[in-house]
């Protein structure tokens, strides 16, 4: 009996210790911020939505010549274009957005409380068509990125300011998921998305400088030159993930989705600058 009594005190120590050792996403986030400003101490805040070339000067002044004749215009165009067409039904995309869609990027991605889901922007584009009668379009690449490429470029200069609800379990829960996928060593190379964007940001790994983890959300979807198109963020997820040997998961998914809340999350107080140039 005395034993019992004491593994159970032990155990709710345990219980109590756990659940005090878990930081909140505000401490996560305030925690990580001060990381890289020790790490980085000459990139001001808000620049760091420019990815590697907010710590690396030699490669931004290449990048800010191709930003001066954007390779992503072409793509806002069409988005724009596809944005405004009608559907079947007469209905548009306009009708499925607050504000008709323009300048509401930097509110995804969101949790929604009814379906309990990690809403992002292509998912609802997406959900969009398919609630008009409209087939679903690819994930990755194409009409999607280009819509959403118009909807971030008319969000440009809009700071994100990610929410997770601290009395709803299932957004913390959420969150939670994405922060572990960031953290997890994975794949055959055994490394996690923290060993690449935290621990080793600013450091070379084969021709590429490793961009910090703060700012990774502002400029999506980009166009990538290895790519010679644009891409959305879950095929950037893809990539990454590829490159350790681990087999990725579905665009769009749970999994990429609670990556891109806490993803999102960590780029609060930034601005969208959307869509972007990489290499
Ligand atoms: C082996 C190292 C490595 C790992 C591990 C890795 N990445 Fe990357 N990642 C890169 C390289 C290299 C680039 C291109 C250079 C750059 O911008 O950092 C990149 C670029 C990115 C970008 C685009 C940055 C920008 O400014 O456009 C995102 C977003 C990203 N990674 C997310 C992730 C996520 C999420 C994970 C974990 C699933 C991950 N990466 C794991 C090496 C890695």
């Amino acid at each position: 009996m005395k034993k019992l009594l004491i593994a159970s005190i032990l155990l709710g120590l345990l219980g109590g210790l756990a659940v005090t050792a878990q930081a909140t996403p505000q401490e996560d986030l305030a925690e990580l911020r001060a990381y890289f400003k020790n790490r980085f101490p000459n990139t001001p805040f808000k620049d760091y939505i420019n990815g590697v070339y907010s710590i690396d000067p030699a490669s931004r002044e290449e990048w800010e010549e191709i930003e001066e004749f954007p390779p992503y215009e072409l793509s806002i165009s069409n988005g724009k274009e596809l944005f405004d067409t009608p559907f079947a039904n007469g209905k548009s995309y306009a009708d499925c957005f607050v504000n008709g869609g323009i300048g509401i990027a930097e509110r995804y991605p969101f949790f929604d409380s009814n379906s309990g889901q990690v809403i992002t922007l292509e998912s609802a584009i997406n959900a969009c068509r398919e609630a008009n009668g409209e087939e679903p379009l690819k994930w990755q690449k194409g009409p999607i990125a280009d819509i959403s490429a118009y909807m971030h470029y008319t969000s440009r200069g809009n700071i994100i300011n990610i929410q997770v609800p601290s009395d709803n379990p299932a957004a913390l829960a959420a969150y939670e998921r994405g922060k572990n996928h960031f953290y997890a060593k994975r794949g055959q190379l055994n490394m996690s998305c923290a060993d690449c964007h935290v621990y080793n940001s600013g450091n070379k790994i084969r021709a590429d400088i490793l961009s910090p983890e703060i700012g990774h959300t502002t400029h999506f979807p980009v166009y990538r030159s290895s790519w010679g198109e644009l891409g959305t963020l879950h095929r950037r997820y893809d990539g990454c993930n590829k490159q350790v040997r681990a087999k990725p998961y579905p665009s769009q998914g749970e999994e990429y989705r609670a990556l891109e809340y806490f993803d999102t999350y960590m780029s609060n107080g930034l601005e969208i600058n959307g869509p972007g140039a990489r290499k």
